[in-house]
């Protein structure tokens, strides 16, 4: 029984392992030892018994005993000292486990063991890929996630465009400057990993959602199947960049909303979900009715929130009310040392402009007037609610119709009148956001349903066009006063036209910015420069946004990616075959291209229409060369410059 208590009293020490009633959850913890929980193993190897009991030693290595520590948890039969394989009833078993053990649920699809690049050139192309299995590729895997080499590092600020010279840092050596990332999101998130895991306070994302008409254009039969892999790949990589107090917002609508919250239930475990927040991202009008007989209009978004395990510590947010809330009646008012409650609609109409409202109902809450009546008296007008005080709600109700202060040692506990407690209005005044500003006024908690955020004007916030998919800058702020402080890291990798960086900026949180597509005259990059210029738009008056700040500038060095993008650029065969002459000499193809045969068959190949012929020369490149990984920095292969070396060494503080 001891090698059991013991177990039980070592992983009662962390909350996520116990109900509320500090029993064991015993299939989560079975959960984590069969994906090998750091946390779990960490606590298991610092007791001492438990380490012997559940270890083997090998070579000096502690080799995790996964089996007998789930068979124990499993089978372990509390009413006797002994564990037996078998329960003492008859069941169906599948891996030696009961059916009924067996309450975890999976969600599994094609290719769901395997990693996607997920890379794009431009947002209309369709993209063909390989998916490396993650047993059988484990070589093609390492290359493709070792960390890159870094190119055309600049810096901005009020002065423009700088050169780059090195990176701020703060005591700990991390990185303090704030980073846009151009290149293969998954990529550059591994390229992060060292400098930044366990870093990160928000990842909010907005990936395309699958619907079928977005950027997510595969060419194959399994569209769904791929958005997982690309999905998983990408939020395994996220919670080892989160902080444990950190938290994930991924926007989502209803095509994959229900799929991408079990495979996050997979990847941060069922405890970690916090909510899905409802959204209200659009009015049903005009040709969006046009099929309103025959489905039920899409009005909103939705945003699901994990977190990292750690304890969740939000600064909840309030909305401005729209309505008095009739429960506030009354106006307390004191005389000498005593306390009067009156009716508030009295006083309401002894003032001149509002003497002709009749009961509460009629107040207009926007009225000048009255606003400027009921923040002046926010302590005096109140209502009576019922509370726990038993002594306090004795005395008062004895003291019929009296205002009672109720003191405890001296200190006074509060007002009461026949039994209640008197709760002042001043409880309610809260910072909202209505109007562009964020004022003091009557708020209402926010909770899992936003339907006060416009989206219909965003279009130009920031001085750049993203005309599908930009979201508004409110929307942001929210979540990032919500969920962070000042100087914490906000990571967002599907940065499109930099809504989130920009808002970051504006709130003196620190940002990284990952985007593969370059937007032009509409790029982040670009949204950025106006923010450090001062630019007016979006959460900039609200928040009195003068300007100012920086931001360093980095690419990913290009290698074969680059070769792909002139591939599917290019606009006749003559063009693709200039390419493939370059090809030849300077791209690293795939081991099994034969140059010569290929030279042998040119005419078969201008044989083939245009999107065939560029299909043809992808597929020869080598796809694990996209990029130049930072282990070939003193190859000359890849031809780094020294400019390359110095910011690549700088980032990842590699020594000469
Ligand atoms: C909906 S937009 C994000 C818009 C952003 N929230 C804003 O306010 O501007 C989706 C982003 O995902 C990116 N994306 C689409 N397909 C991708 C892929 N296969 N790999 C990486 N990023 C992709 C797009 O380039 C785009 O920037």
């Amino acid at each position: 029984m001891k090698i059991y208590h013991l177990l039980e009293k070592q992983l009662q020490k962390e909350p996520n392992f116990v109900t509320d009633n500090n029993e064991l959850k015993k299939w989560v913890i079975i959960d984590r030892a069969r994906n090998y929980d750091e946390e779990l193993l960490d606590l298991l190897l610092s007791e001492k018994e438990l380490k012997a009991h559940f270890f083997v030693e090998v070579k000096g290595t502690f080799v995790f005993k996964q089996e007998q520590f789930i068979q124990f948890l499993e089978q372990k039969n509390y009413l006797n000292n002994s564990y037996t394989q078998f329960k003492n009833k008859v069941g169906l078993t599948i891996d030696g486990k009961f059916l009924k053990q067996r309450n975890e649920v999976a969600l599994v699809w094609p290719f769901k063991d395997c990693i996607l690049e997920g890379g794009q050139s431009r947002e209309e192309d369709k993209r063909e890929e390989i998916f490396f299995n993650e047993v059988l590729a484990q070589d093609e895997i390492t290359q493709l996630l070792e960390p890159k080499v870094l190119t055309n590092a600049k810096r901005f600020n009020k002065e423009g465009e700088q050169a780059f010279n090195q990176f701020n840092r703060n005591e700990e050596g991390t990185i303090t400057d704030n980073l846009i990332i151009k290149g293969n999101n998954l990529l550059a998130l591994h390229s992060l990993k060292e400098e930044f895991a366990g870093k990160v306070k928000l990842i909010y994302i907005d990936p395309p959602f699958n619907t079928g008409n977005d950027s997510f254009k595969y060419n194959d039969n399994f569209n769904h199947s791929t958005w997982l892999s690309f999905m998983r790949n990408r939020l395994e990589i996220s919670k080892v960049l989160l902080k444990k107090e950190g938290l994930l917002f991924i926007n989502i609508d209803d095509i994959e909303e229900a799929y991408l919250k079990v495979l996050c239930d997979e990847i941060f475990s069922r405890e970690n979900f916090v909510n899905v927040i409802a959204v209200k991202s659009s009015t049903p009008s005009g040709t969006k009715t046009a099929h309103k007989e025959r489905t039920i209009i899409k009005q909103k978004d939705l945003i699901l929130v994990y977190k990292n395990g750690g304890t969740l510590n939000l600064t909840p947010q309030y909305v401005k009310r729209e309505s008095w809330d009739t429960h506030y009646s009354l106006f307390l008012t004191r005389k000498n040392e005593n306390y009067q409650l009156t009716k508030l609609i009295d006083k309401i109409k002894s003032i001149e402009e509002l003497k002709n409202i009749v009961k509460l109902d009629d107040v207009n809450i926007n009225d000048r007037k009255f606003k400027e009546f009921y923040l002046k008296n926010a302590d005096s007008i109140c209502r009576l609610q019922s509370h726990k005080n038993k002594d306090a709600e004795t005395i008062s109700r004895e003291m019929k119709d009296t205002v009672y202060e109720h003191f405890v040692e001296g200190v006074s506990k509060g007002l009461y009148y026949n039994g209640q407690v008197k709760t002042p209005l001043s409880q309610g005044i809260k910072k909202v956001y209505s109007n562009q500003k964020y004022n003091f006024d009557l708020g209402m908690l926010l909770c899992d349903f936003w339907s006060d955020i416009d989206f219909q004007n965003t279009q130009n916030e920031g001085g750049v066009s993203f005309p599908t998919a930009k979201k508004p800058e409110t929307l942001i702020a929210r979540i990032i006063n919500l969920s962070t402080r000042e100087k914490d890291i906000v990571l967002d990798f599907h940065l499109g036209s930099g809504t989130t960086t920009a808002v970051a900026h504006k709130m003196n949180r620190q940002y990284i910015g990952i985007e593969q597509l370059n937007y032009g005259e509409n790029d982040s990059v670009v949204r950025l420069q106006n923010v450090i210029n001062g630019e007016q738009s979006g959460v900039s008056k609200a928040l009195n946004w003068q300007g100012g700040g920086e931001f360093v500038y980095l690419e990913l060095k290009k290698y074969n990616q680059a070769f792909i993008e002139q591939i599917e650029e290019a606009k006749t065969t003559e063009e693709l075959l200039q390419v493939w002459e370059v090809m030849k000499e300077k791209s690293f193809l795939n081991y099994n291209v034969d140059i010569q045969k290929q030279d042998a068959h040119l005419e078969e190949f201008k044989s083939l229409n245009l999107t065939e012929q560029k299909q043809h020369l992808c597929e020869l490149l080598d796809k694990n060369q996209l990029y130049v990984n930072r282990s070939a920095l003193e190859d000359e292969a890849f031809a780094c410059s020294e400019e390359e070396k110095k910011v690549t060494m700088d980032f990842y503080q590699l020594k000469k």
